[in-house]
Formats: C-alpha cells, structure tokens, sequence
C-alpha cells in the first residue's frame, strides 16, 4: 500500500484541530483574513467548488487560496458526482497552494441535492464509494483527500457503509456534521453519531455541529473522541472562538471579550468585506447577516438585533453599534449565544440553490 500524504500540522502540536466550516458567500479570503486577525483556526476549507461539465473553478474561490495570507493551510472543497470532471478539476486545483482536496457530502439545499451532488450523495453508498475511490486516486500519495458529511439523508441507515468506504479509500481526514440532510440546521446534533464515526474510521475525525464556545469544543471533543473541531457559524458570532480553544484546550482562561471589541470587529469585517463595485446599500444588508449571528451574544433582549435590522445605510449601522456597543464597553461579550435570541431569517428557503447566509440561520 503507498503512502499516506501528511496531514498539515496545527498551530501546538498535539492539540485538538480546529477548523473553520467551509459556508457559502461566507468563507471568502476577506473574512478568512478577518478570522485570522483574531486567532486563525488550524484550517480553513474554501466555499464550494460546484463540478460539472461546464465548470471552471470560481475565480472568486481560487483568490481565496491563491491570496492566502492568513499563515494557516486552506483545503479547496468540490461539490459534483461527474467522476471525470471531479478527477480534471483535482488537477487544475493541485497546480493552486492547496492543503487538500475536500468532497462535500453534506449540503441540505434542494436545488443541490435533488442532483445528487451534495447531501444528496448519502442515498447512494455506491456512488460514494466510486468517488472516494476516483478522488483517492487522483489526490495520490501527496495530496490529502478530506470528506465532510452529514450523518445520513433521511436516516443513517447508509452510514456504517460510507464510513467503511472513507475507511477503504483511505480518506484522510473526516468532518461530520452531526445531523441528517432532513435535520437541515436546527435540530439537536447527535454527537453520538460523531463519537461512533471517530471509533470506526483510522483518519482523524472533526466534529462539526453546533459547537458554540471553546467550553463546549472541550466537551464534544471529551464526548465524541474526535481529533478536532470544525466551527461554522458560531466563528462568524465570535471570531475569537479558536482562540479561545487553545487557551481552553490547554487549561487556560480566555482573556474575557468586550463590547467595544465587538464594535472593532465589525468595523474590521465591513472594511474588509467592502468593494468598490458594491453599493453601500447592499454591503449593509450583507453586514446584517453577519450581524444576524454577532447579535447573539450582545444583550439577552435581543435589542441590539432588533435595532440592526432597520438599518440602511453605513452611517445607521454604525451609529446603532456606538449606542448598543459602546455606551458600556466594557461590558462582557456572552462566549455563548443568550438564549432566545434568533439569528433570522430563521427559516431555510427551500429553493435555495446552495447554503448561503440568506436561508440558514443559527
Ligand atoms: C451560510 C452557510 C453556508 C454553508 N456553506 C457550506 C459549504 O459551502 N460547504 C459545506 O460543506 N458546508 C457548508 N455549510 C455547513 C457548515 O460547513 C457546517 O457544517 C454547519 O453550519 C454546521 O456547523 P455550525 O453549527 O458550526 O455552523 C454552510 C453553512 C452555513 C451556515
């Protein structure tokens, strides 16, 4: 049997890994950066690469590797069930400074997986395993091949046997996010589908789902025997997050986070996030978004959400974070969401054609 690539290694060797979920219109090189600025994750994975037979990698997407900054290793993630195109897109990227190649087997969206790409790969374990087998080949001995998936579509019937393919076809590293497609984003996660993965399969297993705050990394990672954590929307609430694992995970206190912190936070990500050929009325409806999950940990009545959404220019949005932000600001910054307060739109579109800020809320 040839060898294995090597996995990168993480920032304190022999920590648990943490990385940062790939989301769509989220995990762009600005707000990597941005990430990075207060304490980079020991990964980062891209958005999606969508494979076809028309498909050339998303400009957009490449930049985020071809510009990587941030000092830590960037996995490219395809999403796709055309073997061929799969295999000519793994070569295009590995001519990118990519760490790995990484195959979406979890997005919930309708319009994706009714072309069984995606989440909607898991009814189909054979399939799956023809992939994994392809994809294994073409990342070879010295480029690591990574899954990320759900527990199953509509049920985990299918998961023992995919496990047994990420097993088989030597996967490197395993994400799972603890939820069936049904389950889409809100359900409880079932983290003990994650502890029998990181039990059944030899590769390194990230637990993904729901993981708000360092304290409860430290109690997945207990509860699951996963090697790491993969932190999704939570990281966008509190940049601070993977920070904050490594003090945990080390048996450090995290130095506490303030409100005034907070309003540099956002000032950080609208200039980072800005661009010339935005106009600022849609850079503020964007910023909501991100506000949508920030907004949780502000003040448990939910007044500062509340006042965010009526928003529409820059100066309104900024004048909203001086008042709820700065009027005390030294006020702490809650390490989890105040319960109750709901990052909307709180619904999941069921036309969306992919996972995006406007359809998947916390
Ligand atoms: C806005 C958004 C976009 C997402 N896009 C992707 C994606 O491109 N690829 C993917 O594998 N998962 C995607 N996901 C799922 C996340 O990677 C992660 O599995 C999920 O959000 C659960 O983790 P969390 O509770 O830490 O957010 C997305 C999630 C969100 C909220």
């Amino acid at each position: 049997m040839s060898q294995l690539p090597k996995l990168p290694s993480g920032h304190i060797l022999g920590q648990p890994l943490t990385a940062l979920a790939p989301m769509q219109d989220v995990t762009d090189l600005a707000f990597m950066r941005v990430i990075a600025h207060y304490g980079a994750p020991d990964y980062f994975f891209t958005e999606f690469f969508r494979v076809h037979s028309q498909s050339r990698p998303e400009k957009h997407i490449l930049r985020s590797i071809d510009e990587n900054d941030t000092g830590r290793p960037i996995f490219a993630q395809l999403i796709g069930e055309d073997t061929p195109q799969l295999i000519r897109t793994v070569r295009e990227l590995r001519t990118h400074a990519i760490a790995g190649i990484d195959l979406n087997l979890g997005c919930p969206a309708p319009k994706v997986y009714k072309k069984n790409v995606g989440g909607g790969l898991l009814r189909d374990p054979q399939r799956i395993a023809e992939l994994l087998a392809a994809l294994r080949d073409a990342c070879g001995s010295d480029c690591p091949f990574t899954v990320k998936m759900r527990i199953g579509f509509e049920d985990t019937a299918h998961f023992n046997t995919i496990l047994d393919s990420v097993s088989q076809h030597r996967v490197d590293l395993l994400s799972v996010h603890g939820r069936t497609v049904r389950e889409g984003y809100r359900s409880e996660v079932h983290y003990d589908f994650i502890a029998h993965a990181a039990a059944r399969v030899p590769c390194p297993v990230l637990a993904n789902g729901n993981i708000t705050s360092a304290t409860k990394a430290r109690d997945v990672l207990t509860a699951t025997g996963s090697a790491g954590v993969m932190i999704g929307r939570h990281a966008i609430r509190n940049p601070w997050i993977f920070s904050q694992c490594r003090d945990t995970l080390a048996d450090r206190e995290p130095p506490p986070v303030v409100l005034a912190q907070v309003r540099d936070y956002i000032e950080r990500l609208y200039e980072a996030t800005r661009s010339a050929d935005f106009p600022e009325r849609a850079h503020v409806n964007k910023m909501k978004k991100y506000l949508n999950f920030v907004g949780q940990s502000v003040d448990p009545a939910g007044a500062f959400l509340h006042a965010i959404r009526r928003a529409s220019t820059a100066t309104e949005l900024f004048q909203i974070c001086d008042t709820h932000l700065l009027s005390e600001p030294g006020k702490p910054f809650s390490d989890e969401p105040y319960p109750g307060v709901i990052a909307r739109p709180n619904c999941e579109t069921p036309q969306s054609d992919g996972c995006s800020l406007e359809t998947v809320a916390a």
